[in-house]
């Protein structure tokens, strides 16, 4: 078993199998089943809708009389996908022999059935998941349990923000493809140590030294200051951040959740393992305040993305290098990388 030290100034980093090695791969996704992951924002939702999440298991969305149902995406026929894009049918249709099924997940018809005996039963309906909302932002999983922790670090943060109000903005959706492993995507995420060497235009508009990396349980929350001029929240009264000029609050949640808070809105990005050395990247967009676009740190995503793309891809050819076993950690700006170690490893939290 891998040990990542509690101790940060004798810790090792995450061995180079963690990023190479298949088996090792496996096994860490299938623990991804436990966490939740994001499946939408009630501004993008149509009555149905296929899940695009890391968890490698086929849901859908379906949004019925007002009710939203996180259900199996598996016709129980013969085992077709039921929704491959998103629709606002009043029913789902499996495109294969035609089942349908009501928006709740209930079997409603089969052609060429009648003479079926025992049919239907309840094995024929779709079977659903758990599924919790958040401010209009809507989690799924497979066995997660206690969703009230999970989110409890960003409702005290950003719960004053009116996000539930927020709406999709389909110009800002991304979807990239990059060659190197998952993790390397979010180690490079969770350090703001980067930014003077990596993205000059980001530095320009942050304050370096203000940057702060805050653990809890499950997730890393690194907070950007403005630089002078540069826009920031206009917090609360009693805000426990009051008084400090937040450019971005930069939530990572276990495994690949990213919710970017910026004054013009949300970016979300999600971080989909593909294969040991292929992941996908995935921007949905959800604006607040649109007069704030276009601005500070939240500006020019695209070029920031870019930047990363190349040292995380370069990266992936380091790590898999006899050369490189593992590395040391900086004390001051590498503690979120540390943390996400220590919950890769399975390593309690300290
Ligand atoms: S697999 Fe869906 S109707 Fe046959
Ligand atoms: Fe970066």
């Amino acid at each position: 078993m891998t040990i990542i030290d509690p101790d940060i100034t004798v810790a090792q980093t995450l061995p180079s199998k963690f990023y190479t090695d298949q088996d090792t791969f496996k096994s860490i996704l299938s623990g991804f089943r436990e966490h939740w992951h994001f499946a939408g924002h009630v501004s993008q939702l149509s009555k149905s809708q296929p899940i695009d999440n890391p968890l490698r298991e086929p849901m859908l969305l379906t949004l019925d009389e007002g009710t939203v149902h996180c259900l199996s995406n598996v016709c129980t026929h013969r085992g077709m996908l039921v929704c491959t894009e998103s629709s606002n049918g009043r029913r789902l249709q499996c495109a294969y022999h035609g089942r349908t099924f009501n928006l709740d997940g209930t079997f409603r018809s089969m052609p060429e059935f009648s003479e079926v005996e025992n049919f239907p039963t309840l094995a024929d309906d779709l079977c659903s998941y758990p599924l919790e909302e958040w401010k209009g932002i809507l989690f799924n999983s497979i066995s997660g349990q206690n969703f009230g922790s999970f989110i409890s670090a960003i409702e005290d943060r950003v719960g004053w923000l009116p996000i539930e109000n927020f709406k999709h903005d389909s110009s800002r959706h991304r979807d990239y493809q990059i060659n190197a492993n998952w993790a390397l995507y979010v180690d490079n995420y969770l350090e703001g140590f980067h930014i003077p060497f990596v993205h000059g235009d980001l530095h320009q508009v942050l304050d370096y030294d203000g940057y702060t990396t805050e653990l809890f349980e499950g997730g890393v929350l690194q907070i950007g200051i403005a630089n002078e001029g540069e826009p920031h929240f206009d917090l609360p009264a009693g805000h426990q951040d009051e008084g400090k000029k937040i450019a971005a609050y930069y939530f990572w949640l276990y495994p690949g959740l990213m919710l970017n808070f910026y004054p013009w809105g949300l970016s979300v990005n999600l971080v989909i393992p593909e294969s040991v050395d292929k992941t996908r990247i995935v921007y949905h967009g959800f604006v607040g305040d649109e007069n704030q676009i276009g601005l500070g740190a939240g500006a020019d995503l695209d070029k920031v993305e870019e930047e990363d793309q190349f040292v995380v891809e370069g990266c992936q050819r380091g790590v898999e290098s006899q050369a490189y076993e593992r590395g040391r950690y900086s004390p001051t700006k590498e503690t979120g990388v540390h943390h996400f170690h220590r919950i890769m490893t399975g390593q309690p939290i300290s």
